[in-house]
C-alpha cells in the first residue's frame, strides 16, 4: 500500500487550544502585532527574521482610496469628539499629537499619491514543551517592544488566524479585524531584505559573490585608509572541515594580494603551494627535508620590538622575548617537560649566548646569522656544566635530564634544527613548505612548525611594504594546549598592525584554540582578527567557535549545512552568507597539490 504524498505532509495531530496550538510533538502560539512605531528605518524586520525558532507572517491587502478616506474621517471626527470631552491636560495633548500625525499621513498620502495598504503580520513561535514555549513568548515579546510593536495572542482565534497565514485557505472574517493601514513605502521598509554588501575601494579582491548575487570586492587593508564598521587591522581567520575550501579561499586572497604588490610570506604546510609561488616568480623553500635544502637556526632572534624600544640599547626586551620563544619550542619538540628542566634549560641558552658575547645590552641590529649560536653550543654548555658537577645534586639531576632532551637535537635531528641559518631570500613571495614531514612524529613536525613562524614572522617586520602572513593548518600550533606557542600566535595576531602586516591564519579545529589551558590566547588571536571567513563546519566545532566569536543561533545552525565554497564573512561589524569563487582558470592556477 503507498502512502499518499499529502498524509506524509500532514501532521500526525493537530489540536488547538486557547492559546496554543499543538502540532505533532510541537508547542506553538501566534503572537499577532496590533500596534507598530510611528517611524521605521530600511530592513526594519530584517533583526526578527533572524530569531530562532519563529516564523513570520506578512500580509498586505490594498485598500480603496475611498474606503480609507472614509476610515480616516471617521477617525478624525471621533477623535475631535474625544478631544472635547476630554479634561484631563496630558491625555488631550496625547489625542492632540494623534490627530496631527493622521492629519501629516494625509498631507503625506495625497502629496505622493502612495498607495494604502492593509497590514497584517503574525510571528509563529514554536517550542518543544509548553514551559519552552512560554519562555520564548516572553522573550519575543520583549523584543518586540524593544522594536516599538505590540503583540498579542489572540485567544481563541488561534485556529483562524493559522488558517489566515497559510496560502490554502480562504481568507477570513481575522483579517478584517487585525491589519493597520500602511502606505506602500513604509511597507517596503518593513520587508527583511536587505542586502548588506561589501564593495571596498581601493586594491580590493573579488571574493566571490554575496546572498543577492552581488560580487564582494574585499580590500584587507582598509584600515589603513578607512576606518569602518569595526575594521581596524588586516587578520584574517579562515576556518572549515576539511574540503570545505579555506586553502582556495586564501589562494583566492594570495592571489589578490600579489597583484596589488604587497609580500607575502606563507608557511604551508601542505606544500600546496609549490605551483602558485612558481607561477609567480616566488621562493618555495623546503624545510621537511632537512638542513641541505634551508636551515633556520631556533636561536636567531626575531627583532620585533619597537624602534623607541631599540634606540634605548633594549637588548634586554628582545632577550626575554627570544627565551620565551625558546621555551615555547622546547614544549612543542617535548610536550611532557618539566618546569625545573625547562628553567635550566632557560639558564643554559644564556649561558651560551653569553659565550657568543650576546646579552642583554647586545644591539641586535648589528647581529646576523653567523654571530648565533646553534644546538651544538647549547649541548656544548650542558656537558660542561656537568663535568664541573661532580656530586650528585638534585642540579645534576636536572641537568642530566636537560641533556637527554637536547642530544637527540645534535644527532638524528641535527639537519632540521642545528645550526646557522642558511635561507637568504629577498623574494616578495617566500613559502615555507614542510610536507615531507606531515608524517613525522608530531612533537618534531610542531616544533619545526612553531620555528618557521617564528622566522616567517621576523620577516614581515619591514614597514615599508604590506605584507601578508600566512599560516595553513594552524592548529598544530595548538597541539597538546601549548601555551606558550599559542601566545606567540596570539602576540602576532596583536603587533602585525604595527607592521603593516595581515595574517591570514587558516585550521579546520577551532576546537583547540577554545581547548581550557589557552582559550586566553585563542580568545586573543580571534579578538584580534577583523575578519573571519566561517566555511561548513561539525556541530561540535560549531559550538567551540561560538565560546570564541559570537554566532547567534541562526548562523550556528547554517554553518554546519555549507557546501564547498559558502561560508560566513563576518567583516568588522557586518556579516553575510558569501560564496567564495574560484574561476576555472584561477583554480588551474592554484596548481594540483593540496585539498581533496
Ligand atoms: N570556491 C570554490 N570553487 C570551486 N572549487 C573549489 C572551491 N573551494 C574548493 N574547491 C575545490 O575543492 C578542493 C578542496 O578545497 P580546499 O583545498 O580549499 O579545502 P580545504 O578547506 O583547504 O581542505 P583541507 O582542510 O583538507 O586543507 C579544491 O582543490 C578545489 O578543487
Ligand atoms: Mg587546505
Amino acid at each position: 500500500m503507498s502512502v499518499s504524498f499529502k498524509s506524509q505532509l500532514a501532521p500526525k495531530s493537530l489540536e488547538f487550544k486557547p492559546s496554543e496550538i499543538i502540532i505533532s510533538d510541537k508547542y506553538c502560539a501566534i503572537l499577532t502585532i496590533i500596534s507598530y512605531p510611528k517611524a521605521i528605518n530600511e530592513g526594519y524586520l530584517a533583526n526578527l527574521t533572524q530569531l530562532s525558532g519563529i516564523k513570520i507572517c506578512i500580509k498586505h491587502i490594498p485598500i480603496a482610496f475611498s474606503v480609507l478616506s472614509k476610515m480616516l474621517n471617521k477617525e478624525i471626527a471621533d477623535m475631535k469628539a474625544r478631544y472635547q470631552n476630554e479634561h484631563d491636560r496630558t491625555i488631550q495633548e496625547q489625542i492632540r499629537q494623534d490627530y496631527e500625525s493622521i492629519e501629516n499621513f494625509i498631507q503625506m498620502l495625497t502629496a505622493t499619491q502612495a498607495r494604502i495598504f492593509d497590514f497584517q503580520m503574525h510571528v509563529m513561535i514554536s517550542a518543544d514543551s509548553h514551559e519552552e514555549l512560554e519562555n520564548k513568548k516572553v522573550q519575543v515579546k520583549n523584543y518586540l517592544d524593544a522594536m516599538g510593536m505590540k503583540g498579542l495572542v489572540l485567544r481563541f482565534e488561534q485556529e483562524k488566524i493559522l488558517k489566515s497565514m497559510l496560502p490554502i485557505f480562504e481568507a477570513n472574517d481575522i483579517e478584517e479585524r487585525v491589519g493597520t493601514p500602511i502606505p506602500s513605502v513604509t511597507m517596503a521598509a518593513m520587508y527583511p531584505y536587505v542586502f548588506d554588501s561589501i564593495k571596498d575601494p581601493g586594491l580590493s579582491c573579488l571574493l566571490g559573490v554575496d546572498y543577492s548575487g552581488g560580487v564582494i570586492l574585499f580590500n584587507q587593508f582598509l584600515y589603513q585608509t578607512k576606518k569602518e564598521f569595526n575594521r581596524n587591522n588586516a587578520n584574517m581567520i579562515i576556518l572549515g572541515t576539511s574540503g570545505s575550501g579555506k586553502s582556495t579561499a586564501a589562494k583566492v586572497l594570495l592571489r589578490s594580494n600579489i597583484r596589488n604588490g604587497h609580500k607575502i610570506v606563507a608557511i604551508d604546510p601542505e606544500g600546496e603551494l609549490e605551483d602558485m609561488t612558481r607561477l609567480y616568480g616566488g621562493d618555495f623553500i623546503d624545510l621537511g627535508k632537512g638542513g641541505d635544502f634551508g636551515m633556520i637556526n631556533p636561536l636567531e632572534v626575531v627583532l620585533d620590538a619597537d624602534e623607541d624600544e631599540m634606540k634605548d640599547g633594549v637588548g634586554y626586551a628582545i632577550l626575554t622575548r627570544t627565551l620565551q620563544t625558546l621555551k615555547a619550542f622546547m614544549k612543542y619538540y617535548s610536550p611532557d617537560i618539566e618546569e625545573d628542566t625547562l628553567t635550566m634549560f632557560s639558564e643554559v641558552v644564556q649561558d651560551t649566548y653569553k659565550r657568543y658575547k650576546i646579552d642583554y645590552n647586545t644591539d641586535f641590529s648589528k647581529i646576523n646569522s653567523h654571530d648565533y649560536p646553534t644546538f651544538d653550543d647549547v649541548y656544548a654548555t650542558i656537558k660542561g656544566r656537568l663535568l664541573s658537577m661532580t656530586e650528585h645534586t638534585r642540579e645534576r639531576e636536572v641537568m642530566e635530564r636537560l641533556e637527554l632532551k637536547i642530544r637527540p637535537l645534535t644527532r638524528e635531528l641535527r639537519y632540521y634544527f642545528t645550526g646557522k641559518t642558511t635561507i637568504d631570500t629577498d623574494a616578495d613571495f617566500i613559502v615555507f613548505n614542510i610536507r615531507e614531514l606531515m608524517n613525522a612524529d608530531n612533537n618534531i613536525r610542531n616544533a619545526l612548525f612553531f620555528n618557521i613562524l617564528k622566522y616567517a614572522w621576523g620577516l614581515t617586520l619591514d614597514r615599508e611594504v604590506n605584507t601578508i602572513l600566512m599560516v595553513d593548518e594552524a592548529h598544530m600550533l595548538l597541539a597538546d594546549q601549548n601555551t606558550l606557542g599559542a601566545e606567540f600566535l596570539a602576540r602576532i595576531q596583536r603587533r602585525s598592525r604595527k607592521y603593516n602586516t595581515g595574517t591570514i591564519i587558516i585550521t579546520q579545529q577551532p576546537t583547540d584554540f577554545a581547548a581550557p589551558n589557552v582559550i586566553i590566547h585563542g580568545k586573543a588571536i580571534f579578538d584580534n582578527a577583523s575578519y573571519y571567513l566561517v566555511m561548513g563546519l561539525r556541530k561540535q566545532a560549531v559550538d567551540d567557535l561560538a565560546r570564541l566569536v559570537d554566532l547567534n543561533d541562526q548562523e550556528k545552525d547554517s554553518i554546519k549545512r555549507y557546501s564547498q565554497g559558502q561560508a560566513l564573512f563576518v567583516c568588522g561589524s557586518r556579516r553575510m552568507r558569501i560564496n567564495v569563487i574560484a574561476t576555472q582558470q584561477e583554480l588551474e592556477s592554484f596548481g594540483s597539490g593540496g585539498g581533496l
